[in-house]
C-alpha cells in the first residue's frame, strides 16, 4: 500500500489494468483535501473530466459544487471527491464490473489514507457497489448507515439531476441530513 496520496497518484497515472487506458486523454485520479472527513464517490470521469484530468468539472461538477457551497463544503477546503473508476468509459455509458474490479483497489487505497467519517455515494453505481447491490437511490438516498466503522449513503448523481432537475429538492435534503451528521461525527470538518 502506498504511503501517501501523491505516491498513489503516480502509481494510478501510468495505469494499464484495464481497456479504458487506451482511449483516456487523461487519468482522473481524485481531488479535494486528502485529510477530510468527507468523501465524495462519483461513476467515472466524463468528456471534461477526462480532457481536463479532474473530477466532476464539466455540468455536473458545477452543480456538485453549489450543492456542497450550500453545506459549507468544498474541494478546496474539507472534502474529497474521487470516482469508481479514474478513466473515462467511452461515450460515458457505465462502467463495466470487470473495468470496476481492475480499479477499486485504487479506490480502497485512497479511503485507507484519507480515513473518512462518512462516504457519499453519488449516484446507483458507487451505491450498489460500495452499499449493497440492490440499493434504489430512489427510495434509499439520504439514509447513512454505519459499515466498518465508516457512516455510508448515497444521493442522486448530479448528472441524474440534470436530466430530471424535480428532483433537486430532495437531493438538497440529502445534503441537509448530510450537514446534521457531520456535526454530529465529524471534528474538523465545519
Ligand atoms: N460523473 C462522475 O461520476 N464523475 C465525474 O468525475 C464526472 C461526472
Amino acid at each position: 500500500m502506498e504511503k501517501d496520496m501523491e505516491q498513489l497518484r503516480q502509481k494510478v497515472l501510468t495505469c494499464q489494468n484495464c481497456p479504458l487506458w487506451e482511449t483516456r486523454q487523461n487519468v482522473v485520479f481524485g481531488a479535494g483535501n486528502p485529510n477530510a472527513e468527507v468523501l465524495f464517490i462519483g461513476e467515472g470521469p466524463g468528456e471534461q473530466e477526462d480532457k481536463q484530468g479532474e473530477p466532476f468539472v464539466g455540468r455536473s461538477g458545477i452543480l456538485l459544487d453549489k450543492m456542497l457551497a450550500a453545506i459549507d463544503l468544498s474541494r478546496d477546503k474539507n472534502v474529497y471527491i474521487a470516482n469508481m473508476v479514474k478513466c473515462r468509459p467511452p461515450k460515458n455509458r457505465d462502467p463495466k464490473p470487470e473495468e470496476v474490479a481492475a480499479c477499486i483497489d485504487y479506490l480502497r487505497c485512497q479511503t485507507r489514507l484519507i480515513s473518512p467519517k462518512i462516504i457519499v455515494c453519488l449516484g446507483r453505481v458507487a451505491a450498489q457497489y460500495l452499499i449493497s447491490p440492490t440499493f434504489k437511490v430512489t427510495q434509499q438516498h439520504g439514509q447513512f448507515h454505519q459499515k466498518n466503522g465508516i457512516y455510508m449513503g448515497a444521493t442522486f448523481h448530479p448528472s441524474a439531476l440534470l436530466r430530471n432537475p424535480a428532483n433537486k429538492p430532495a437531493a438538497m435534503e440529502d445534503f441537509f441530513t448530510l450537514r446534521e451528521l457531520i456535526r454530529e461525527v465529524c471534528q474538523h470538518t465545519y
